[in-house]
């Protein structure tokens, strides 16, 4: 990697950036990061990155001139912005597994998101092959590892509220979780290969294991005895209208079914092309956001 150079973070509240803003870092990088609102404090992004805020979707945005963007926006915002950056040579840009697993959903929203993810990846490299630029596309799985992600700190969040957790039986569909930092890592990695002209590589974590397990890494980590509820998938399924209005936060009764889908995704086009090696899924209570001390009652 060479010293001194500029990068632009777009997405600086993203769960990736204070990992990237490290490990570019640390190896001579410096720029700015952008978002909206200021980033959150912890993990905090490296001071070699200054945040910036900064809306996308404004019109009248000023970029300026980098070396290379890391877009951790929802990816459909990005290709409006390339005509505002000047001289950039390199996009590294996360998209989403999504793409694939959301595309035959039975939820109408879901679907529409993994079209405008498929159709802001096609954009993307359409215009970086037209202008030149290097283009490099992520597709993570889930993301944890940051303490703020909404996976794996929601499921803890909501054990230490009511003390258990609900999965649809049996509970055997396959996840990959993907540690922040190893996507930072991967981004970086990306700035050694010989100039891709739209390279797109799925990005899963380093250790397969079912929803239930998954969970019950949670409650092992939070220092409590699993205490999963068995809800029938006939039932929830029986139930998906009233689950659409009553679930919090805008999440899909699908995304209750889907705990039974495998949702598994191959590494080894990622590890031949810049040596993607994703750790184990480890937990401590540090990744789990919220309030981590141990419960008085397990
Ligand atoms: N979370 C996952 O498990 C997951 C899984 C697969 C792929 N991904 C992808 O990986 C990337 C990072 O995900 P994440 O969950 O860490 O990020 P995230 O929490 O969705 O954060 C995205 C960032 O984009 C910024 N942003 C959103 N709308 C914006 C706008 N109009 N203008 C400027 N900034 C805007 C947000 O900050 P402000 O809101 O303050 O602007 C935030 O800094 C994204 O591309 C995501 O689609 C995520």
């Amino acid at each position: 990697m060479n010293d001194g150079r500029r990068a632009l973070l777009l997405g600086a509240g993203s769960q990736i950036a204070p990992f990237l803003s490290h490990r570019l870092a640390e190896s001579g990088w410096s720029g700015e990061a952008l978002s909206r609102r200021s980033p959150p404090l912890t993990p905090p992004l490296h001071p070699a990155f200054a945040w910036r805020p900064h809306d996308a979707a404004s019109p009248g945005l000023v970029l300026g001139a980098w070396d290379t963007v890391f877009s951790l926006l929802p990816l459909w915002l990005l290709p409006p912005l390339l005509p505002h950056l000047q001289g950039v040579r390199q996009i590294v840009a996360f998209s989403s597994t999504s793409v694939h697993s959301k595309a035959s959903s039975p939820d109408p929203a879901e679907r529409a998101l993994a079209g405008r993810l498929a159709e802001a990846e096609r954009k993307l490299l359409a215009i970086c092959q037209a202008t030149g630029m290097s283009c490099s596309l992520l597709r993570p799985t889930l993301i944890y590892g940051s303490g703020r992600d909404r996976n794996i700190s929601l499921i803890a969040q909501f054990i230490r509220r009511h003390g258990f957790f609900p999965v649809v039986s049996p509970g055997r569909g396959q996840r990959q979780p993907v540690h922040a930092d190893d996507l930072a890592t991967a981004a970086t990695a990306c700035l050694q290969l010989p100039a891709p002209q739209g390279l797109t590589l799925d990005l899963p974590g380093g250790e397969t294991l079912t929803f239930r397990e998954m969970v019950a890494r949670v409650f092992a980590a939070l220092g409590r005895r699993p205490v999963i509820l068995p809800l029938p998938a006939l039932l929830v399924r029986a139930c998906s209208p009233w689950l659409a209005r009553a679930l919090p936060g805008g999440y899909s009764p699908a995304l209750l079914l889907r705990m039974n889908q495998d949702l598994c995704f191959d590494a080894t086009p990622a590890s031949r092309a810049i040596g993607y090696r994703p750790r184990s899924f480890r937990l401590e209570p540090g990744l789990l956001g919220g309030d981590h001390r141990q419960p008085s009652k397990s």
